[in-house]
């Protein structure tokens, strides 16, 4: 693998040659052509109505559909049927459904990522998590969607800002590409990200902060004290709104992201979905030398128990995510303790 190589002869020496990897390759293959014709669409001038107008509906989760998620939609679950996928499950559906009963692979997907950015030109993104195809998910698709995030084949996102990248990874470290404006292609241009270990920025909605359990309002309290606190050093904060701005930013140059439960309703497992935000970043985290965890436990050993549920999550360089993990044991977290059965209880389980 070299740098300047264009995703398609890349693919085809990163994947196996079984049905499996030839099935993964084409996936990725048509996901990226969407990626580029959504690309274009995005960089064009909005005569036509603001992308980011409200559609008039809501997902599954309740977050108002703007029109770039319902076109977003279009172009990848038609990419995703083209390239022949069994199962498939998005943000925008209520229901995983099945494309090709003949297919290898179950999909999820976050066709448009960080939509209230839309409008205001900073960085949006398509997030995908590829599975095997279970058999016994063709009589019922939600069980393709049931498999921990370890079982994932291949996981990536693009991001769509001043470059539109794709960040990837096949399960033997993460690959950086860059689309190439004048010919459409992805170029490799970072044939292994790794998180760097040690940097000082946290990205995380400090506007939560009232509603934040104790394990993580003392954990930025430490941070914001900086130099004259228990860390000793000054942080930085950032926080874009975008998930795949703010972790493409940490697989560039370090640092940890946030979004942890908390006390308001509905964000009692954060605000984060499993399936389609949290495990694809968490895959290619790991695989970048880094961690993701929900605080303690990490999101790649979590069985999914239904399409759209939230997670918790914390991810970046190992040493940070662990030190999160030790405010967290410290103060046995909410979401898991019962007194007498919580990690910290008498009868610890
Ligand atoms: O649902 C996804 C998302 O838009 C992420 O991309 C982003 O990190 C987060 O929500 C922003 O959440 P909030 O608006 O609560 O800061």
């Amino acid at each position: 693998m070299e740098r300047g190589e264009e995703l398609a002869t890349v693919l085809s020496s990163q994947v196996s040659g079984d049905a499996a990897g030839v099935a993964v390759a084409r996936t990725v293959r048509e996901m990226a052509a969407a990626a580029a014709a959504l690309s274009r669409l995005i960089g064009r001038p909005p005569l036509e109505g603001r992308l980011g107008a409200a559609h008039g509906g809501a997902n599954s989760d309740g977050d108002k559909q703007r029109r770039l998620d319902m076109v977003a939609e279009d172009m990848f679950s038609s990419a995703l049927r083209e390239a022949g996928v069994a199962a498939y499950l998005s943000e925008e559906v209520e229901e995983p459904a099945i494309l090709d009963e003949t297919g290898a692979l179950a999909v999820a997907i976050d066709p448009l990522d960080g939509s209230s950015n839309i409008d205001v030109n900073a960085p949006i993104g398509t997030i995908f998590s590829i599975f095997p195809m279970p058999p016994e998910a063709l009589a019922e698709p939600a069980l393709a969607f049931r498999q921990k995030g370890r079982a994932q084949l291949a996981a990536g996102y693009f991001v769509y800002g001043p470059q539109t990248s794709l960040v990837i990874s096949f399960g033997a470290g993460v690959q950086l590409f860059v689309l190439d404006r004048e010919t459409d292609l992805f170029i490799l241009v970072e044939p292994q990200i790794v998180i760097p270990p040690d940097n000082a920025e946290y990205a995380i909605n400090a506007s939560n902060y009232r509603h934040w359990h104790e394990p993580m309002k003392a954990y930025i309290d430490d941070c914001v004290k900086g130099e004259e606190g228990p860390r000793g050093r000054n942080f930085n904060m950032r926080w874009i709104a975008s998930m795949v701005a703010d972790t493409y930013r940490i697989f560039m140059r370090g640092g940890i992201f946030l979004y942890p439960a908390d006390a308001r309703e509905g964000y009692e497992q954060g605000r984060l979905r499993l399936l389609y935000e949290a495990n694809p970043v968490a895959f290619l985290a790991e695989q970048a030398g880094g961690a993701a965890t929900d605080g303690i436990d990490p999101i790649l050993d979590r069985t999914p128990h239904a399409p759209h549920q939230r997670v918790p999550f914390i991810m970046g360089s190992i040493e940070k995510v662990e030190r999160v993990r030790s405010y967290y044991l410290d103060t046995a977290p909410p979401w898991q303790a019962a007194p007498l059965f919580g990690r910290r209880g008498l009868l610890r389980t």
